[in-house]
């Protein structure tokens, strides 16, 4: 299990981390939301001891960063998603691969394996200067798969990705998933979060202000645009108004015959709606209109 333990990290008077408690499980899928600038890659970089608390501590399976032992075997633990800019450009894909396989040597996974499962094989063998933005951000992800480390984190590992190499690497995830692997990522991306985090952490001021079970959100609501029709048929009932102008009636709160009534008077009045759960984006603009 890995722990954050009243973790404080301030840049100067900047405090990003304000006592954060967190606990983490293998084979957890964590997203971490939050607009730019709020704190996410700072997160990701205390669990990493590229940067130090002020205060408090990070904890994996009873190990913290107090000796240059203990974060050895940490970094044994945990890797990260490298920067494209930590890319040698004069090396080739395969020997970025084997590079973290060596380091880590944790892997049973042949690299030629995971060349063919992210569908690199075209491309792995020549130098990575020559590569395009979506060939880097995908070989930057395989090398984190080679490196086959229990906890992996990943800082926007969607950016520059089309739609297709965000399924391909979406359905990676979920193998990763099943291998146990705790997988804790940034990202931008709420609806594809939405397709497989376990969990979303939403960020702000410091703190987390919302621990959401994504596999829990069974709450359905009732979807509409705002209008000055739908809020005056709306006035009896209790509902939300997000940033984005789109107004949420919590199902659970009517009866079926007021349901069936408010239905009738929507069609009535030609206003549009849908059934749906809260999802992760409603929540986005919820908390930071
Ligand atoms: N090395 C640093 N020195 C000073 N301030 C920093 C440093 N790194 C980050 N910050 C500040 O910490 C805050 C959080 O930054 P962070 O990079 O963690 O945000 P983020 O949530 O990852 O944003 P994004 O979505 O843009 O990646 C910002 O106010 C940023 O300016
Ligand atoms: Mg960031």
């Amino acid at each position: 299990m890995l722990e954050l333990k009243d973790v404080r990290l301030a840049f100067g008077k900047n405090v990003v981390l304000d006592d954060i408690n967190l606990k983490f499980k293998q084979g957890e899928i964590v997203g971490l939301v939050a607009p730019n600038g709020t704190g996410k890659s700072t997160l990701i970089n205390v669990i990493l001891h590229n940067l130090t608390p002020q205060k408090g501590f990070v904890e994996y399976e009873g190990t913290r960063y107090q000796s240059q032992k203990d974060t050895i075997k940490l970094h044994q633990q945990i890797c990260s998603f490298p920067e494209q800019s930590d890319l040698f450009p004069f090396m080739t894909g395969r020997d970025h691969l084997n590079l973290y396989a060596d380091l880590w040597h944790n892997s049973a996974k042949p690299v030629d394996q995971i060349i063919a499962d992210l569908q690199m094989k075209s491309y792995v063998d020549r130098k990575v200067q020559t590569y395009s933005l979506g060939m880097k951000q995908r070989l930057c992800f395989a090398m984190v798969v080679a490196a086959d480390s229990p906890v992996m984190l990943l800082d926007e590992v969607m950016n520059g990705l089309d739609p297709q190499n965000v399924a391909l690497i979406s359905q990676i995830l979920l193998k990763l998933k099943e291998e146990k692997k705790l997988i804790i990522m940034a990202s931008h991306l709420l609806s594809n979060l939405q397709q497989y985090a376990d969990r979303v952490l939403f960020m702000g001021k410091g703190h987390i202000i919302e621990d959401l079970d994504n596999k829990k959100q069974k709450k359905r609501y009732l979807k509409m645009q705002s209008s000055p029709e739908a809020t005056q048929l709306l006035s009896d009932y209790h509902y939300e108004t997000l940033p984005n102008n789109l107004l949420l009636v919590p199902l659970a709160e009517i009866t079926p015959d007021k349901l069936t009534q408010l239905l009738a008077n929507l069609v009535q009045v030609d206003i549009q709606y849908s059934v749906e759960r809260i999802d992760i984006e409603d929540l986005f603009n919820k908390f930071y209109n």
